[in-house]
C-alpha cells in the first residue's frame, strides 16, 4: 500500500496559536505521518497557547488516530514581520509579550531550529494585515505594505533563512486564498495582493531553492474555514455557507483535509511537485457562476 511516510523527518510549522487553525491541523497530520514536529507561534498569542498546552486543554485534539498522543518537540516564538533583532523597534522588543522570547525573528528562529537538530519540512501558516477590513480604495500605504510584509515577504525570508540549514530535498508549504485571483469583497487591506505575491513567489522560490538545494516549495489554496484569523475578518460564516451552496462538493472543507494535503506535499510521494498552487477548497475555484440563484440549473 502507498502511504505518506515521514518517519525520520523533522518539521517546523510556523503560525500555530490554538488547536483550531490550519497550522495545528497540518502539524498534527505531519505527526500522524511519523514526523517529529515543532511549532512557532506569534508572541502576542504564544503565552496563552503555552498555558493551555501545559494545562492539557489541547489533549483531546492532540490524540492521534494511531492511539498515541501528538507531542511537540519544541515551541518557538516567531514574529514573521522581522528578519533580525536589529529591525525590531525597542518598544516592541521590550514589551511584556515579547521580552522573554529570545530572538523571535525569522533568522533567530532558523538558527534555533538548526541548533536543535536536522530540519526537512517548513510550513508557513500565518498571515496578518492591519487593515484587512478596509476596502482597497481606503487602504493606506502602511496597511498595504504591512499585509505584504507579514503575509508574503515572510515566506521569502523563511526560504532564505531555512533553505541553507535544511537537509537536501526539503519541502516548504504555505497557505493562500482564492482572493489572490478572484475578487472577494471584504478580504481587504492588501491581503488579496499579499496572497497574489505569495503564489507568484512560490514559483520563483521553487526554481531558486530547487536549483540551489533541491528543496520544493508549494502553496495550498484553502477554501473558507472558520479559524480564529478568518473569524476576525468578520464574514467567514457567510463564506463557508456560500461555498456549501455553490462548490462542486457541498460539505464545508475541514482543517484535516488541508493537513493531509500538506503532509502529502511534504512527503517523498510528492517529489515531482514544486512551484504549485494546490486547491483544497471542494472545487470552489472551478466555478464561474453562482448556482444558488433563482432559476439556476444546479
Ligand atoms: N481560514 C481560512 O478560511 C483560510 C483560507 C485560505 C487560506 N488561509 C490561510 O491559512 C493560514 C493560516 O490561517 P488560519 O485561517 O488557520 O488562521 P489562524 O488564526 O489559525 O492562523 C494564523 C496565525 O498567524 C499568526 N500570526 C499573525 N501574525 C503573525 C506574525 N507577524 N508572525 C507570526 N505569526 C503571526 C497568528 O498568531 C495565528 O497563529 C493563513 O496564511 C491564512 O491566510 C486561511
Amino acid at each position: 500500500m502507498l502511504s505518506i511516510d515521514l518517519t525520520g523527518k523533522h518539521a517546523l510549522v510556523a503560525g500555530v496559536a490554538d488547536d483550531v487553525g490550519l497550522g495545528f491541523a497540518i502539524a498534527k497530520a505531519l505527526a500522524e505521518a511519523g514526523a517529529t514536529v515543532s511549532i512557532a507561534g506569534w508572541p502576542p498569542a504564544l503565552g496563552i497557547f503555552k498555558t493551555l498546552l501545559a494545562r492539557g486543554k489541547f489533549d483531546e485534539s492532540m490524540q492521534l488516530a494511531s492511539g498515541g498522543k501528538f507531542e511537540l518537540a519544541h515551541v518557538y516564538a516567531l514574529d514573521a514581520e522581522f528578519d533580525k533583532m536589529e529591525d525590531v523597534p525597542a518598544e516592541l522588543r521590550d514589551s511584556r509579550r515579547y521580552r522573554d522570547n529570545g530572538d523571535f525573528t525569522i533568522s533567530g528562529l532558523a538558527a534555533q531550529v538548526a541548533a536543535a537538530g536536522p530540519i526537512d519540512i517548513v510550513v508557513h501558516s500565518l498571515a496578518n494585515g492591519s487593515e484587512v477590513k478596509k476596502p482597497m480604495l481606503e487602504t493606506s500605504r502602511k496597511g498595504y505594505l504591512s499585509a505584504v510584509s507579514a503575509s508574503a515577504y515572510s515566506m521569502v525570508s523563511m526560504v532564505q533563512h531555512f533553505g541553507p540549514v535544511m537537509r537536501p530535498n526539503g519541502a516548504f508549504v504555505s497557505l493562500t486564498y482564492m482572493a489572490s485571483e478572484r475578487v472577494i469583497p471584504g478580504y481587504g487591506g492588501g491581503m488579496s495582493s499579499a496572497k497574489a505575491a505569495l503564489e507568484s513567489d512560490t514559483r520563483t522560490l521553487a526554481f531558486e531553492a530547487g536549483r540551489k538545494w533541491g528543496h520544493r516549495v508549494n502553496v495550498i489554496s484553502a477554501g473558507a474555514y472558520a479559524s480564529r484569523a478568518a473569524s476576525a475578518i468578520g464574514f467567514i460564516d457567510q463564506m463557508v455557507d456560500y461555498a456549501k451552496r455553490n462548490a462542486p462538493l457541498t460539505e464545508a472543507i475541514t482543517a484535516r483535509e488541508v493537513g493531509t494535503t500538506a503532509a502529502f506535499l511534504c512527503s517523498p510521494l510528492a517529489s515531482g511537485i514544486t512551484g504549485a498552487t494546490v486547491f483544497v477548497d471542494k472545487g470552489m475555484n472551478a466555478m464561474g457562476i453562482a448556482v444558488d440563484r433563482e432559476g439556476a440549473n444546479a
